[in-house]
């Protein structure tokens, strides 16, 4: 197995306060690693700093050999690392269809997007049915699939999602994790930024837990207890 994203040593802050502190983490190819943390400990601000939206103040990301520290997002996403932001950031007014476009705005992924709608859309009939209905109007669980699809449509091989099961039921839930697993088949790498413990020890392989921006614990999901997570996820 080979890395394909690395994570070294990154101090991230916003003003004076320091929200990431040397945090370091790896994620093998074709894999599903999850970040668990409590609110507040650093994990978006991670992705942030891994997506290109913000600066890291010392430290490194490699996607395989090339060192994207400091790359602006449309470079990072057109590299092949994709994301559902927490939260969604499904535009209410916008059409489900023009929401899935907006996923392919880099140069690289325009010219692929027409066969990348095609295959959200067979990954989610729903999406195509209501291709030209305004997402405000969708669930919560279906704009969660919006925002999935829109990840989908630069061809990504990596994926991370951002809490993305917050405030959904817990069949939809099951199903978008469902999902997330089918991607995974298919090739794409994943990253589950989660809250959720049990979730997350049993969907993915290798787990890093966050406590006040620090990765305090890391490990196979099969050697981790759900007590040693809940233990160091609450800084006991
Ligand atoms: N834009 C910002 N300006 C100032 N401080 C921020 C900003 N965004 C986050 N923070 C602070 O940085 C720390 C880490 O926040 P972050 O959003 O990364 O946590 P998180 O682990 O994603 O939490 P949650 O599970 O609640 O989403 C928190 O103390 C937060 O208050
Ligand atoms: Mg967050």
């Amino acid at each position: 197995m080979s890395t394909l994203l690395r994570v070294e040593n990154i101090d991230a802050f916003y003003g004076d306060f320091q929200a990431v502190q040397h945090a370091s983490f790896d994620v093998e190819e074709y894999k599903i690693v999850s970040v668990i943390g409590t609110n507040g400990a650093g994990k978006t601000t991670l992705m942030k700093v891994i997506g290109g939206t913000l600066g890291a103040r010392s430290g490194k990301v490699w996607f395989e050999d090339t060192d994207i520290t400091g790359w602006p997002p449309h470079k990072i996403v057109d590299l092949g690392i994709s994301q559902v932001p927490e939260g969604g950031m499904v535009f209410g007014r916008m059409s489900v269809k023009d929401n899935l476009i907006m996923g392919s705005y880099t140069p690289k992924a325009r010219k692929g997007a027409k066969a990348a709608l095609e295959r959200v859309y067979e990954l989610f009939p729903m999406l195509k049915e209501k291709a030209d209905q305004a997402s405000g109007s969708l669930s919560g669980g279906q704009r969660q699939m919006v925002a999935i699809g829109r990840a989908l449509m630069s061809n990504p091989r990596l994926i991370f999602f951002d809490e993305i099961s917050l405030g959904l039921a817990p069949t939809v839930i099951k199903d978008i994790y469902a999902r997330i697993k089918q991607l995974n088949s298919e090739g794409i790498t994943i990253i589950l930024v989660e809250q959720d413990v049990k979730r997350s020890l049993r969907t993915c392989e290798t787990a890093y837990v966050m406590l006040k921006g620090k990765v305090v614990l890391s490990g196979k999901s099969s050697d981790l207890t759900e007590e040693a997570v809940g233990k160091a996820y609450f800084g006991m």
